[in-house]
């Protein structure tokens, strides 16, 4: 029998060399996680992996976690679930939505995802601690993983992304939402590589989101302090805000999957690959070895 290490095979995620790109010499390299499954894509594996052990060793039947309606996270855990034969619940930001509202959450309810439907003002407790404590009483058999798999377990899941990437990089652009990813990364970043984070929601204020995450998950705070300096944030291609973009966008990403055969999505990939091909223009990056992390939300497309 499979364990839950080996259900889903990271080998599947390559690093493609985009040969076709000859800028700046540049050498571009795209690690392709959105290839490791349809649904448990991209970054989705990497975060609920250990989430998923932690869980099986403190004997839970399920996973219990929150997501907005569009949420590739929602639909990666009920997938993951599904596959490992785990029970799987899922707490929906909206108490006008229903099952039927769009395909992510029909996806969710087909996977086997008890869905729960919260208005907005309930939905905003999902980290208080008293809420989380009610849910732990009223759920025992399930184990709770925060919106967008934000946790300690999210965070090495994503480190583990560096064993993957063998050679010497100078940077490596990838796309931010809850920093989970990009703090695991930056936990495993190699000495003169630089991090480049690019938020997919407009205002946001990615190094003290990082800094919050990471001294949540009680890493400490001179630790956290050095590792900021290895951060680049890139905070204008957010296209109007989280979900939002333009033609302009839509083009980019029909281009990109003509020229390298890379589909991108327009919320997360697109943006981030949109703000990278800009700066690295720049001759600051002449003759660098960069990498794109692709972390997936390819369910979610247009
Ligand atoms: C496809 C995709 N890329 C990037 C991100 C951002 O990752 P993180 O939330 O770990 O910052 C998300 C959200 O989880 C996502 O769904």
């Amino acid at each position: 029998m499979k364990t839950i290490q080996d259900k889903f095979d990271t080998s599947e995620s390559i690093l493609q060399t985009l040969k076709e790109f000859n800028s700046n010499g540049i050498n571009l390299l795209v690690k392709r996680d959105d290839l490791i499954h349809e649904f448990v894509s991209g970054n989705k594996w990497r975060k609920l992996k250990y989430s998923l052990l932690q869980a099986q060793s403190k004997g839970k039947s399920g996973i219990l976690t929150f997501g907005g309606a569009f949420s590739n996270h929602l639909v990666a855990t009920a997938s993951a679930c599904h596959a490992l034969n785990f029970k799987s619940i899922g707490f929906v930001r909206g108490n006008e939505l229903s099952p039927d509202s769009n395909k992510t959450l029909k996806k969710c309810h087909e996977l086997g995802m008890h869905l729960v439907f919260l208005d907005r003002e309930t939905y905003l407790m999902r980290n208080d601690y008293d809420y989380l404590n009610e849910l732990r009483n009223e759920f025992p058999d399930h184990f709770i993983v925060p919106e967008g798999g934000a946790n300690f377990y999210g965070i090495i899941g994503c480190q583990e992304i560096w064993n993957e990437i063998p050679q010497k990089i100078d940077h490596l652009f990838v796309s931010q939402g809850t920093t989970t990813t990009s703090c695991g990364l930056l936990l495993g970043l190699p000495e003169n590589t630089t991090l480049n984070v690019i938020p997919a929601l407009k205002g946001f204020d990615s190094l003290s989101e990082m800094k919050k995450l990471l001294k949540n998950t009680l890493f400490e705070e001179d630790l956290i302090e050095d590792l900021m300096q290895k951060v680049v944030v890139h905070s204008d291609f957010h296209f109007g805000g989280y979900g939002k973009y333009a033609e302009e966008l839509l083009d980019f990403m029909n281009d990109v999957k003509l020229k390298y055969g890379i589909p991108l999505d327009h919320v997360y990939t697109g943006k981030a690959f949109f703000a990278m091909m800009k700066e690295i223009q720049k001759p600051a990056y002449k003759n660098q070895t960069i990498v794109f992390l692709h972390t997936g939300g390819l369910q979610g497309n247009l």
